[in-house]
């Protein structure tokens, strides 16, 4: 492999879309030439400081809009009668538009309860004292930690006492903390599950951790691999197992519970478990081995990830260090927004719209299940009713990545599961579907879609 300049510059915009410029760039003006193989996409993202995540959707966009053709087994490539200056590219080659986002992480941003939270704005407001609005303790408002001790006590079987409850700017924001915290302690590695979600794992790396990775199966994350890899830390998604959408079963809760009693150390992300459709959710494992577990929520998937608000409940021996990791992150999570969400939670407000979205989530996620019984027949649906996402299993041997190309090129977004796999993990080609944000008739055009960008990668000549 040659090697290859490419620089992202100082501009503005998000890295993807700024390395798909410089990519195509490259392209358009014979400094890649056809069938010059590109860099992998690992390779390419520590070169260029970024993750793994931006260089394959920068590929995926490229692919899609017709630059580059990847062949697995054989890397990325320049497509031929594309490179050579402006004049060669074929006849204008538009960007692909995402019609259909499926791209899992958000839930329905339309249905965000703006008259609710306004109003719980209002009261926060006329409730507050001036001293409310002062620099207060980093661990968060007392209104707001006391409620949520309730909430998670009630909806969650989370034992959190308050003063055990730090209010953070979201899950991402907890583990960040919680990193700083563990390197302090020189805790070693950490295990994560494999596969798992590629923005933790982006994470872990951007604070110099190379995660082990564990197998997750049928019943959730594999404890005897984890017992063997020699890792005192894990992180896990046991409600809602990312992206498998597996439930940690109840025999690896309670094997799982024994290795943390044993010194080991359960970071629970309990990221979308207010869904579950099919019966109500198990209690967090957090509640078996409270001494053992950090417990870590937010609202990015009950109410919008741009609210920026979540919590942890650490064990007693961290609590101390990880409110004061917070106090050094940003002296505290901006007051009228926990003083909004504390009246929220204590009016009930919280749990109705957790009432009225769920029926709307539940019926997005059985017409996009149906749908891809039709129209992807080829594909295994895995995990349970719950979350805001499906998981589906491609046949072997189909790249998954030419599946989420060819479905951009049809204006179909969908997320691949290869960039939330530890390093040398392999496995079964799959893709994360999220169902969220589109109504049910979308979602069945989106599938059908979908099962031709499937059958283009099967039967390339037909
Ligand atoms: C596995 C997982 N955990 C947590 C989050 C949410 O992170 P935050 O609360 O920082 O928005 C996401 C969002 O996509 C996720 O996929």
């Amino acid at each position: 492999m040659r090697e290859l300049l490419i620089s992202l510059g100082e501009g503005e915009g998000e890295l993807t879309g700024r390395l798909v410029r410089a990519l195509r760039a490259a392209v358009r003006s014979g400094r890649l030439a056809a069938g010059e193989r590109l860099p992998a996409s690992r390779v390419l993202a520590v070169e260029l400081g970024v993750s793994r995540g931006v260089v394959v959707e920068a590929y995926e966009q490229l692919a899609a809009e017709g630059y580059l053709v990847g062949r697995q087994g054989s890397g990325t490539r320049v497509a031929a009668g594309v490179a050579g200056g402006p004049a060669a590219v074929p006849a204008r080659v538009a960007p692909a538009e995402v019609r259909y986002d499926l791209k899992p992480g958000s839930p329905d941003l339309g249905a965000f309860p703006r008259t609710a939270w306004a109003g719980a704005v209002r009261r926060a407001l006329q409730g507050a004292a001036n001293r409310d609005l002062g620099y207060g303790d980093p661990a968060g408002l007392p209104q707001l930690r006391g409620e949520l001790a309730a909430y998670l006590g009630r909806v969650r079987a989370v034992a959190a006492p308050p003063e055990r409850v730090v209010v953070t700017s979201g899950v991402g924001q907890g583990l960040a903390l919680l990193l700083q915290v563990l390197a302090r302690r020189g805790r070693g590695p950490i295990a994560v599950e494999d596969p798992g979600s590629p923005g933790t794992l982006e994470l872990l790396r951007a604070h110099g951790v190379e995660p082990l990775g564990v197998p997750v199966d049928q019943e959730g994350l594999v404890v005897d691999a984890l017992a063997a890899s020699g890792a005192r830390t894990v992180l896990v998604t046991p409600a809602h197992q990312y992206p498998t959408g597996v439930v940690l079963s109840a025999r690896r809760r309670t094997e799982l519970a024994g290795w943390a009693r044993a010194g080991g150390l359960v970071v629970e992300d309990d990221y979308d478990a207010e869904f579950r459709y099919d019966r109500e959710p198990l209690g967090a494992v957090q509640g078996l081995a409270p001494e053992r577990t950090v417990y870590l929520g937010s609202l990015s998937k009950t109410l919008a990830p741009g609210l920026r608000l979540g919590w942890a409940v650490l064990p007693s021996p961290l609590a101390e260090d990880f409110r004061r990791a917070k106090q050094y992150a940003d002296l505290g999570t901006g007051a009228i927004d926990q003083l909004a969400f504390a009246a929220l939670l204590q009016s009930g407000g919280y749990d109705r719209h957790l009432r009225t979205v769920r029926p709307r989530y539940r019926a997005r996620c059985q017409a996009l299940a149906e749908a891809l019984r039709t129209h992807l027949p080829q594909a295994e649906l895995q995990g349970v009713a719950a979350g805001l996402h499906l998981y589906a299993d491609l046949p072997d041997g189909l790249d998954e990545r030419a599946v989420a190309a060819a479905a951009l090129r049809r204006g179909v977004r969908v997320a691949t599961v290869a960039p939330g796999r530890t390093a040398g993990s392999v496995g079964r080609p799959a893709l994360a579907l999220g169902y969220a944000g589109l109504a049910e008739q979308r979602l069945r055009e989106a599938a059908a879609l979908l099962g031709e960008a499937v059958r283009e990668v099967l039967n390339p000549a037909g």
